[in-house]
């Protein structure tokens, strides 16, 4: 059975007069109050007005190839499957039965043709019709079968093969929530030269006794957290992800820069540092069976300057999809809050269509070197993750300092914020994001 999701929290609730907070003035220039990752109230509020509030990602099509394929996902607290119907069509469907509520699908993921219930034995088939009610003779005649499908949450899109919904019908369209982040999915999905990407490579979940909002997108811990990972690679240049991140594309004098581009979609944007090691880049693959059929096919699909782009970003535009999802290196990543202090994260390493077994191979290879349950990067956050939580308890002096480079932030006529890599500008932009959500005025209620 898939994991319980739990409705509870561990911490004290509110105010210490026990009243709920007005989240308004958590969220300063350049700071933020350490209650905004600790408390009860907050984080049910979070739950309802942006994560059953807006759009969430809940998987990618190419999960799910075959009719009656499945994945159980869930969105906030309430549960939900995607699933490919004898139609072909992914659709997004609640997990509840019709009759009386249980979860239909058991599992994180699965092929079957029928949903059967296992209170009373209700059936459900792949697009989530109701076809069969054992004893449905006892019904009376106002009882409409066909009116008693699975849900489905109120709004569904999808880009690009990723599939989006949300529990909030008055979302703006994907396209608008999506904004500048759609350039960023392409970034990925191009980096292929069918144009197509393929999640079927297993996947690894880590859970983090911390707060959600501090997974990844961060460009100033790198020297430190992941200081032993930097010494490897220095010492051996060439290997695995050393050979792309050579030269250390977050020194705060790189090209590599921070990027707020809205909607709280964020960016560490390493392009031209991976620009500049293309010719390395390129030998590396071409030592690989079929690196030399995916260059050309590159080139001839996108042109010489946007196959170099893409190739040197190999797929990682490392960009996070405000709320749950971030694309950073070779994986599509899943955030999960579970409870103020506690946060699930699901990572899929992705594949190209198009090329050979082994580049497929060697980017999974580079994803477990860093980030798989024995990698060298996944650990280091995670502990980093629970200390900050573990500190952000002592409650005196409690304004957590997100200023840095605030002073330097350049902002584009396109309204996308840029600062160095080391600057806050990430979290800037994600705080900007929540503040607006969590209002009153925002987009959710
Ligand atoms: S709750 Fe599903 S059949 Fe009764
Ligand atoms: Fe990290």
């Amino acid at each position: 059975m898939t994991q319980p999701i739990r409705f509870h929290s561990r911490r004290p609730r509110g105010n210490a007069d026990g009243e709920a907070r007005d989240v308004r003035s958590l969220v300063q220039p350049g700071r933020v109050h350490s209650s905004v990752f600790t408390d009860g109230d907050v984080f049910d509020q979070e739950i309802e007005r942006i994560f059953h509030g807006t759009w969430l990602y809940i998987g990618h099509t190419s999960e799910v190839p075959r009719h009656g394929d499945y994945r159980t996902r869930r969105m906030g607290r309430q549960p939900v499957l995607m699933m490919r119907g004898g139609d072909g069509q992914v659709r997004v469907l609640m997990n509840r039965c019709r009759h009386r509520g249980a979860a239909v699908c058991e599992g994180d993921a699965g092929n079957t043709k029928h949903l059967r219930c296992w209170f009373h034995g209700w059936i459900y088939d792949a697009t989530g019709k109701l076809v069969e009610v054992p004893g449905r003779e006892a019904y009376c005649d106002d009882f409409d079968q066909d009116a008693m499908s699975l849900a489905a949450p109120p709004r569904v899109g999808e880009y690009r093969g990723f599939v989006f919904a949300s529990l909030n019908p008055d979302v703006p369209n994907l396209e608008t929530h999506l904004g500048h982040a759609k350039a960023m999915i392409d970034l990925m999905v191009d980096a292929s030269p069918d144009g197509a990407i393929c999640i079927n490579a297993g996947v690894h979940k880590t859970v983090y006794r911390g707060n959600w909002k501090l997974v990844g997108m961060d460009g100033y811990h790198v020297h430190y957290v992941h200081a032993s990972v930097i010494a490897a690679w220095n010492r051996d240049p060439d290997a695995g992800l050393a050979a792309t991140h050579r030269g250390d594309p977050f020194d705060d004098e790189s090209a590599s820069r921070t990027r707020d581009l809205g909607n709280g979609h964020v960016m560490l944007d390493l392009t031209a540092h991976r620009l500049s090691h293309y010719e390395q880049f390129s030998d590396m693959l071409r030592k690989t069976p079929g690196g030399e059929e995916y260059l050309s096919r590159m080139r001839g699909k996108h042109g010489e300057e946007r196959a170099r782009l893409l190739v040197s970003l190999a797929g990682d535009p490392h960009v996070g999809i405000y709320p749950n999802l971030q694309l950073i290196n070779n994986q599509i990543r899943i955030i999960n809050p579970i409870a103020p202090d506690e946060c699930e994260v699901i990572m899929f390493p992705v594949l190209f269509e198009g090329v050979s077994q082994e580049i497929n191979a060697l980017r999974i290879r580079q994803h477990e070197s860093f980030y798989g349950p024995a990698g060298s990067g996944s650990p280091d956050d995670g502990e980093i993750f629970e200390r900050a939580q573990c500190g952000m308890m002592a409650q005196v002096m409690p304004w957590l300092e997100l200023s840095r480079g605030l002073n330097r932030e350049e902002h584009g006529v396109d309204g996308v914020i840029t600062g160095r890599i080391s600057d806050e500008v990430t979290q800037r932009g994600q705080m900007r994001r929540w503040l607006e959500l969590m209002s009153a005025e925002g987009e959710a209620r």
